[in-house]
């Protein structure tokens, strides 16, 4: 679908409005903030990580701590920076002590990354870690094996160009895997020209404009309902704001 940038960023602050009163799953009952994704709604270029770890938790913000710094850099060195590109991550919400995310998180969260995908049309994906390269390739296959290697995925209604590479956070205290992640990187520029893959057939009518049957009822509460009503509201710090966290700068 070609959208405006405007139509664009609009569509993804409703998911967004959606997304930031989530209670799919029990990771809403720990989370301090939802973490969106932020950067530009109509980047060519996305990066999706695990989940957000607890700077991210505090400030609503996608990769704030030392592997965002690390990315960030990284960035740079291909003469970009963090305002061009769109970054998520595969749960939107924290596992408590940053635990790994579970089977029924991560399914719970997915229609928000593929309704991001839908929208912003990004060119490249690059996962990063096992996590968001295991679900958006649905196979097992681990990131020691697929880092580097492009590959054309259709996620949700859309075929982008896939590039699974090492997570930061790994690459920060292992210098081997942190020079594999720049030479990696250094592709990244190459694919990005290539442009869109082909695209396959749009289906009528168009999924993102549909809300997804299971959100039109009440939200699924985790527990008996005294417990559910008995949570806080959830604390939107001013990071969380759409416009910080679509970096509508
Ligand atoms: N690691 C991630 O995968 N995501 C973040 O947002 C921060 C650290």
């Amino acid at each position: 679908m070609v959208s405006s940038a405007l139509e664009r960023r609009e569509s993804l602050k409703a998911v967004y409005d959606e997304a930031r009163t989530c209670t799919r799953c029990p990771l809403h009952q720990t989370r301090t903030t939802v973490v969106f994704g932020a950067g530009n709604a109509n980047a060519d270029l996305m990066f999706i990580g695990e989940a957000p770890g607890a700077n991210e938790d505090r400030m609503g913000l996608p990769f704030v701590g030392q592997a965002g710094k690390l990315l960030e850099k990284l960035l740079a060195e291909i003469g970009l920076e963090r305002g061009d590109v769109f970054i998520a991550n595969t749960l939107k919400c924290r596992p408590p002590d940053n635990r790994d995310p579970h089977p029924n998180e991560i399914q719970a969260c997915h229609d928000y990354l593929l309704r991001q995908v839908s929208l912003i049309e990004p060119v490249v994906i690059c996962t990063l870690g096992n996590f968001s390269t295991k679900l958006l390739r649905a196979d097992t296959t681990g990131i020691s094996k697929l880092h580097g290697r492009d590959e054309v995925q259709v996620i949700g209604t859309r075929a982008v160009r896939l590039y699974p590479l090492y997570h930061p956070a790994a690459a920060l205290y292992t210098p081997a895997m942190l020079a594999t992640l720049r030479s990696d990187f250094e592709r990244i520029p190459e694919l990005l020209a290539l442009g869109p893959p082909e695209q396959p057939p749009a289906l009528d009518p168009l999924p993102e404009l549909e809300a997804p049957p299971e959100l039109e009822g009440p939200p699924e509460l985790e527990g008996p309902p005294e417990l559910a009503e008995a949570m806080p509201a959830p604390v939107i710090p001013m990071a969380a704001e759409p416009a910080a966290q679509l970096g509508l700068f």
